[in-house]
C-alpha cells in the first residue's frame, strides 16, 4: 500500500463523481469507495498490519482522501438538488397577468333608499334614525294603537317580552322625535322594520322611510303638494297621482297614495290587478291623540305624516316580481342594477 495508490484511488473516484447525473449514482459511488466494503474503507481497516511509521503516513493520507471524497459527494448531491429545484416551475409565476379588482355597486334597495331620502332632503326634511328593537309604547301605544286595537293584527312581530319587540314600522320615530323637539318638525326616518309576513311581495324584514312635518297651519294641501312632488321626482313628472281615503290609527284623515301603473300606463294589467293604479305609500294628517301622547297642543299645531316601503318602490321601478330576489344574494340578479 503506497501513498500513490491512495492518490490514484482518489483520482478515479473524482473522475466518476464529476459526471454523475443523479443522487442514485452518487450513492453507488459512496458505497463503492466509502461503504463498509469500500475501497478506502478497506485501506483504513488494513492499517493495523503496517509498521508504525508507515501506518502514520498511509493513515494520514487515507483519512485525508476519505474526507475529500465525502465533501465532494456532499457537494455533488447538493448541486444536483439545486439544479432540480431550478428546473421546477416557480410557485409564483410572475409572468401571469394580474388579477382584476372587480368594481362593486350599490344594492338596488340601498340605491332606492338613497334616492328616496335625497328627494326629501332636497325638500327640506332632515333624516333621523332610531332603534329596531323598540318599546310597545313607541311602536303602538303612543301611535293611538292601544293593546287590544284590531289594527295590531296586521303588524304581528317578534316579541322579546310584553313591552319589547322588533319594530313593525318606522312610525315610532315620529314619537321619539316629537318627544325631544318642539315644532316646527320636518323629518324623515329611514330604516329596517320587521313583520311576521313572508310571500312573494312580503319579507319578514324590509325597509321603510317615515316622514313627519308639524307646524302651525299645516294642511292636507301641504301633504298633497309634498307627496305629489315626491312621486313626480321618483317616477317621472307625467305619472298620475291619486289620493285614496284610507285608515291608520295615527292619522285622521288618512290617505293611501296611488300612482298610475308603471307597467301598463294605467290601462290595466296583471301587476295593477286591472285597476290601472298602484299603491305606493300611506299618509295622513297627524291624529290629535298622537300630539297629546307627546305633549304637543293639537289646537296649536297640525301636521302630516307618511310611510313608504322601499322594497315596493324598488319592485315597481325595476319591474321585479318577487321580493325574495333582493335578499338571495344572487349576483346574476344584483349585477343587473
Ligand atoms: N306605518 C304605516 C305602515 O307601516 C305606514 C304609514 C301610514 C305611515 C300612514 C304613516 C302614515 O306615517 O301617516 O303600514
Amino acid at each position: 500500500m503506497t501513498v500513490e495508490e491512495i492518490k490514484d484511488l482518489e483520482d478515479s473516484a473524482f473522475r466518476e463523481i464529476g459526471p454523475a447525473q443523479n443522487p442514485e449514482d452518487l450513492e453507488r459511488l459512496r458505497v463503492k469507495y466509502l461503504g463498509r466494503k469500500g475501497a478506502l474503507t478497506g485501506i483504513l481497516r488494513s492499517l493495523g498490519g503496517l509498521a508504525p511509521e508507515i501506518r502514520r503516513i498511509i493513515g494520514q493520507e487515507a483519512n485525508r482522501a476519505k474526507e475529500a471524497l465525502e465533501t465532494a459527494l456532499d457537494e455533488a448531491l447538493r448541486s444536483l438538488k439545486d439544479a432540480a429545484r431550478l428546473a421546477e416551475p416557480p410557485a409564483t409565476d410572475v409572468t401571469l397577468p394580474g388579477r382584476r379588482l372587480t368594481r362593486g355597486r350599490l344594492h338596488p334597495l340601498n340605491r332606492i333608499m338613497a334616492e328616496v331620502c335625497d328627494i326629501f332632503l332636497h325638500l327640506g326634511f332632515e333624516a333621523v334614525e332610531g332603534p329596531e328593537v323598540e318599546l310597545d309604547w313607541y311602536n303602538f301605544e303612543a301611535l293611538n294603537l292601544p293593546p287590544d286595537h284590531p289594527a295590531r293584527d296586521m303588524q304581528d312581530t317578534f316579541y322579546f317580552n310584553d313591552q319589547v319587540l322588533l319594530r313593525t314600522h318606522t312610525s315610532p320615530m315620529q314619537i321619539r322625535t316629537m318627544e325631544v323637539r318642539q315644532p316646527p318638525v320636518r323629518i324623515i326616518a329611514p330604516g329596517k322594520v320587521y313583520r311576521r309576513d313572508s310571500d312573494i311581495t312580503h319579507s319578514p324584514m324590509f325597509h321603510q322611510v317615515e316622514g313627519l312635518l308639524v307646524d302651525k297651519g299645516v294642511t292636507f294641501a301641504d301633504l298633497k303638494g309634498v307627496l305629489t312632488a315626491f312621486v313626480h321626482q321618483m317616477f317621472g313628472p307625467e305619472v298620475g297621482v291619486r289620493f285614496r281615503p284610507s285608515y291608520f290609527p295615527f292619522t285622521e284623515p288618512s290617505a293611501e297614495v296611488d300612482i298610475e301603473c308603471v307597467m301598463c300606463g294605467g290601462r290595466g294589467c296583471r301587476v295593477c290587478q286591472a285597476t290601472g293604479w298602484l299603491e305606493v305609500l300611506g299618509s295622513g294628517m297627524v291624529h290629535p291623540a298622537v300630539f297629546e301622547a307627546v305633549g304637543y297642543d293639537p289646537e296649536t299645531y297640525t301636521g302630516f305624516a307618511f310611510g313608504l316601503g322601499i322594497e315596493r318602490i324598488a319592485m315597481l321601478k325595476y319591474g321585479v316580481d318577487d321580493i325574495r330576489l333582493f335578499f338571495d344574494n344572487d349576483l346574476r340578479f344584483l349585477r343587473q342594477f
